[in-house]
């Protein structure tokens, strides 16, 4: 097995994480260095400069993801604002700014994950998952706004679904397939 670090604070990403990769024979090893995560127009700009940041102090193969949901009649709000707002208003606010509205509740969950190997090369890898937000919050599983995104073509939130179920799904379980991908070439 190889070693493989993921910057992360969130003990959430980090099991869908070492759940996928355990695939590709990586033991994913948590490593909360903090980092700072620019206020940016999108999840790649974060992500670069969290890189860019942590290359210099860390010196070992590592990954770190940035992700957010996009809310189609909030005019993709909260997008890369996803964790200030979650902090500040969480899904109870979300299904208030939503409150009235019966159908057009699209939303789409995106992920980007930077892998650094040990010649300190950066790969960047995106996934994306379509979904609406539902009514109200429902499950027990998972982080963030998982309690109420369901995905496409499904009837249960991702709070409601197990690691590899949401890893089946999810924007992140899609970036991490991609990493996969590129990782057994
Ligand atoms: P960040 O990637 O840690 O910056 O996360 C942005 C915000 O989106 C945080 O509030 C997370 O809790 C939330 N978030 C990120 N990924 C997911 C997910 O897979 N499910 C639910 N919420 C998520």
């Amino acid at each position: 097995m190889k070693d493989l670090y993921f910057i992360t604070s969130n003990k959430g990403k980090y099991k869908e994480v070492a759940n996928k990769l355990i695939e590709a024979d990586f033991k994913v090893i948590q490593k909360n260095l903090g980092y700072p995560e620019v206020q940016a127009n999108s999840l790649e700009d974060v992500v670069n400069f969290g890189v860019s940041y942590i290359l210099e102090r860390f010196h070992k193969p590592f990954i770190i993801e940035d992700a957010g949901i996009f809310i189609k009649n909030l005019n993709d709000f909260p997008g890369v604002y996803s964790a200030d707002v979650f902090y500040k208003i969480g899904c109870k606010g979300i299904l208030k700014l939503l409150d009235g509205i019966k159908k057009d509740r699209g939303a789409c969950f995106k992920s980007v994950i930077a892998y650094v190997n040990s010649d300190k090369q950066i790969h960047v890898f995106a996934g994306e998952c379509f979904g609406h937000i539902g009514f109200e919050e429902v499950g027990d599983n998972g982080f963030g706004y998982d309690p109420v995104f369901i995905p496409k073509c499904e009837n249960k939130t991702f709070a409601e679904m197990t690691v590899d179920e949401k890893n089946r799904f999810s924007h992140r379980g899609n970036s991490l397939d991609r990493l996969l991908g590129f990782i057994k070439e």
